[in-house]
Order: C-alpha cells, then structure tokens, then sequence
C-alpha cells in the first residue's frame, strides 16, 4: 500500500434538480461568507464515470505510480496493470518538471465488457455483475497480462496541484489533454446553475450512446482559487457534488416467481417477466430480494410490475401497478 500525497476523497449526491440548485446554493452561501460578495459561480459538468479511482504519477515526464483509492488516504499500488492500459500514456507528450499526480476513473467500456462475460460464460466462470466490479476485479489480478487482454481504459480529470497554483478546472482539462492523457470529451463549462441543470437533463436522455457506463454528472467549481475559500467536510469536498441519473423504470407482466437454491440452501426469489426493453438491454428476469418482501409489497403472479435498473446489470422489481392487477393474481 501507497500512502496518497493528499487523501482522495468522494463526493456528496444530489439526485434532483432541487438538489443541484440547493447545492449552487450553498456555495454561494459559503463565498459571501468568506467576503467575496454574492459571486457569479462558473462550473464545470463532467460525466460519471462509473470505474474505480487512479492515481498516477509521472517523474520527469515518465509514468512512476499508479495506485487505487484504497479508503482514501491509502491506496494500492497497481504500477503493473496501470502499465498494461492502452490509453494510460507510459510517457507524457511534453516532459513536466518533477513529480506531476493526475487523478481519474479507470473503466471497463461497454464493448470489453460483453466480451469478457461471453468468455467467462463460455468457460463457466461466473459473469461480473457490472462494468464497475469488472474492472475492479481486474485491477486487483496480480498478473498483468490478465489485465492487458480485458481491455481496461482511463479517463483523468484532476492534476494535484501545490498549493496556490491558481487558474482554472477548464484549463486543467485542457492540460491534462495537452499533455496526451485521456479526457472525456464531453465536459461542458457552465455559467451558472440553470447550465449545470441543462447538461444533466440533456445526459440524462444520452447516456446510452456512449461506450461506457455513467451514472451521473459532476458539477465542479471551475475557478481553482475559489476552492480552498468552499474547503471540504472530512469526506466531501464543498465545491463540487454528483449528480446520480435516476433509475431507469419500466412496467411488463410478472409471468411467475421462482426460486434459485444457493450452495448454503438459502432460497433466493426472482422474477420471471415478459421481456421487455430497458436503457439498453431486454430484461426478463429480475430479482425480489426475500419471501418477506415479497409479501410487504404484495407482489403477485400475473401483477403488471414496475421494474428498475440501477446501477447493476440485475434489474429489481419495485412493486405492482394495483390499479391494473387481475382478479386471478
Ligand atoms: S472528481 C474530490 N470527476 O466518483 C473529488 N470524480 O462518487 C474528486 N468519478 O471518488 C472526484 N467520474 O472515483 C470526479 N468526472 C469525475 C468522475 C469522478 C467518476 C468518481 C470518483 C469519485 C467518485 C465519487
């Protein structure tokens, strides 16, 4: 394990509109009170990327390190693997003085993804759940050309910086791209909340035409000197937030309930559901956690169901429609 030059902490959610605003305004909040008037704030809106936190250090231009969030304040060394990735650049396009740490998500693309369960299913080797636990998974391997053949990327969006170096987060991804390390391109700067709300709306619906997995937005204060003034709690920083996309839903019929039998005899209800099409993929079975649960929400054969991805592949089941259920369910 690698002790972080400054720990890597996660961010709060907000999961509506309400939320963003609440946020915007609290930053406002905080900026008066540390006697810069009522600002007009910029923010930068990036994707989500739903992987598992890097960080890198380059010397002299040259990758050194790159290890995994860990709890934050210690993380994993994982040079090896980090190596293997394709758009993790070994040697950085103009050489940087000294020690430079970018910060970013690792991931699995859509595409590696589907290839890497056919393989396994091929091989009778259970499926990865999620792009997520995928890719942590593969970060964990301990031999590296495991890693190379999954088809791992990377997408960086912070520099550490020493302190007082000023400028902005806009520049920051200009840099970071400068220097031939891989952005998401599709990073927005925003004027001011009512952009911040536009970009989440807009993701919302586009989502899934990307080539990897999002499960939300980062809204980011764009100006770097503003946030020492915001600081952080011990967890969060309070100059950013993530915004998390709402569940996917969709109704069909639930055909039966039926039952898988663990290893242990722990008895495990799911769902047989008339297939239907959601955010991607057709769904026709889904899980229902436990016989107790079943019967609080009062789920029946027969009943039309609302069904609902998060962020797993497994779809659950969030109740019946009762004004639409058969008299024989
Ligand atoms: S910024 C100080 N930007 O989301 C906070 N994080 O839920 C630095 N993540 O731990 C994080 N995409 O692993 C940031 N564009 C993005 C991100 C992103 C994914 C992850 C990151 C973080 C987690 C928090």
């Amino acid at each position: 394990t690698v002790e972080h030059a400054a720990p890597m902490l996660s961010l709060d959610n907000a999961y509506s509109e309400e939320d963003l605003r609440a946020f915007h305004e609290r930053v406002v909040k905080l900026l008066v009170a540390a006697g810069d008037g009522p600002p007009a704030v910029a923010y930068v809106a990036e994707l989500k990327i739903d992987g598992l936190s890097i960080a890198l250090t380059y010397e002299e231009g040259v990758l050194l390190r790159g290890v995994t969030r860990g709890d934050g304040v210690r993380g994993e060394d994982v040079t090896s693997n980090v190596r293997t990735i394709r758009a993790v650049p070994l040697t950085l396009k103009q050489a940087v003085p000294g020690r430079l740490e970018v910060r970013g998500e690792v991931y699995l693309p859509r595409a590696s993804f589907d290839r890497v369960n056919q393989e396994r299913e091929d091989a009778d080797e259970p499926a990865f759940a999620n792009p997520r636990n995928a890719a942590a998974g593969t970060m964990r391997s301990l031999d590296p050309a495991v890693v190379a053949r999954r088809g791992l990327s990377a997408y960086m969006y912070q520099v550490v910086e020493g302190p007082g170096e000023g400028g902005t987060h806009t520049d920051t991804m200009r840099r970071l791209a400068g220097l031939g390390l891989p952005v998401e391109p599709h990073w927005r700067r925003c004027e001011g909340i009512d952009e911040v709300v536009a970009y989440c709306r807009e993701w919302g619906d586009r989502r899934h035409t990307l080539g990897f997995d999002t499960d939300g937005v980062v809204i980011k204060v764009d100006d770097l000197d503003l946030r020492p003034r915001l600081g952080a709690t011990n967890k969060f920083p309070r100059w950013a937030t993530a915004y998390k996309f709402p569940a996917q839903q969709a109704t069909t019929r639930l055909r039966a309930i039926e039952v898988n039998v663990g290893r242990t005899g722990a008895v495990t209800p799911y769902a047989v559901l008339e297939p239907v099409f959601l955010s991607g993929s057709t769904i026709q079975m889904a899980t229902l956690h436990n016989e107790q649960d079943i019967a609080r929400r009062d789920i029946r054969p027969g009943d039309l169901v609302v069904i609902e991805k998060g962020g797993d592949v497994i779809p659950k089941v969030v109740g019946p429609v009762l004004a639409d259920r058969p008299a024989d369910a």
